[in-house]
């Protein structure tokens, strides 16, 4: 993992064997409401995909249980067929019932099958990251790691990673699979998974922290964020993503928006440098912070 003081790779780095642009784009707001179903405007939704890649975004989250379907089959209606280097991450280990509701199934049958649907929607050989969701606890975690391992062997996965799971978790996976990156809520006024990121950080593996907007709620920090945003000329939420980059060589932040505004605001905190006693006011700031975190949101909760 490069240090982001070294300023060729501030903006870059890999996930396992993959060359990205640390921050990437999330696609769970690209559904209707409850991240279940169409989007209300579909046109918009594929122009706010193209426009990411155009602004250079070359990281893309996705999922099968988002819809379900619909941003896997979005993401190959906007880009297919894709541009040279271009990764896209999905997820597979939860099932939908309806608007808000998620349960995970990690059965190796059930990951394989979502695998397979994965590679169809994307319309791909080779998924380049594949995310076990949530480890499945009604299932022994052999079983769902070794899932894992045998699609990567079978060449069906290029990378591994994990969400939402404890340093021990992390161990288990990496004694059966190689694990690329770790997915879990982590942001400004959320930073629970601290010892985590740590460990991803010592051991070379990318931390993709999810809301990290705190979905959208950073935004409207009348406090020390907003102080840091003015002296800067920026919003809350480029400070908040400034912040992230900077808190670890080893982060990709994934903002997900269905607003081509904020998609533009977001790439531009890419060029956001926060001097180190703004860096250092934010990390303080955290009980301030700490109203504006809301885990559980769409039913998505923290483990
Ligand atoms: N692994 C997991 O379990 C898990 C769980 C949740 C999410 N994820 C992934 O993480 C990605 C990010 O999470 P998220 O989308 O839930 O949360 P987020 O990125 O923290 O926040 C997204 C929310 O913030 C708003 N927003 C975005 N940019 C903004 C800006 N510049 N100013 C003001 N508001 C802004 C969006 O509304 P607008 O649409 O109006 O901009 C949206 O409501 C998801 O897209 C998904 O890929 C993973």
């Amino acid at each position: 993992m490069v240090p982001h003081s070294d300023p060729e790779h501030r903006q870059r780095a890999t996930l396992g064997t993959l060359p990205v642009g640390r921050l990437g784009f999330g696609t769970m707001q690209l559904t209707g409401p409850g991240v279940w179903g169409p989007p209300a405007d579909h046109d918009a939704a594929l122009g706010v995909l193209r426009r990411a890649v155009e602004l250079g975004i070359d990281l893309i989250d996705t999922a099968d249980s988002y819809g379900p379907d619909v941003t896997e089959e979005l993401v190959r209606e906007a880009l297919h067929p894709y541009p040279v280097g271009l990764t896209i991450a999905t997820k597979a280990g939860l099932t939908r019932s309806g608007p808000d509701q998620w349960e995970p199934c990690g059965r190796p049958d059930y990951l394989k099958r979502q695998c397979e649907g994965s590679l169809l929607r994307l319309g791909v050989d080779r998924i380049d990251l594949f995310q076990l969701h949530r480890v499945d606890p009604s299932v022994p975690a052999d079983e769902q790691f070794g899932a894992l391992a045998e699609l990567r062997d079978e060449g069906k996965v290029r990378e591994v990673g994990l969400s939402e799971v404890t340093v021990e978790q992390i161990e288990h996976a990496r004694r059966i699979v190689p694990v690329a990156s770790v997915q879990n809520l982590y942001n400004l006024a959320q930073r629970g998974a601290d010892d985590v990121l740590e460990y991803c950080e010592q051991a070379g593996i990318g931390f993709i922290p999810w809301f990290p907007l705190a979905s959208g709620r950073l935004a409207e920090d009348g406090g020390p964020l907003d102080t840091v945003a003015k002296e800067l000329g920026a919003t809350p939420s480029q400070v908040s993503l400034a912040w992230l980059l900077r808190r670890s060589p080893a982060i990709f932040p994934i903002p997900g928006t269905s607003s081509p505004v904020h998609l533009e605001e977001n790439c531009a905190a890419r060029d956001l440098e926060l001097s180190d006693a703004q860096f250092a006011a934010l990390t303080d700031a955290r009980r301030e912070l700490r109203r504006w975190g809301l885990a559980g949101r769409n039913g998505l909760a923290a483990s």
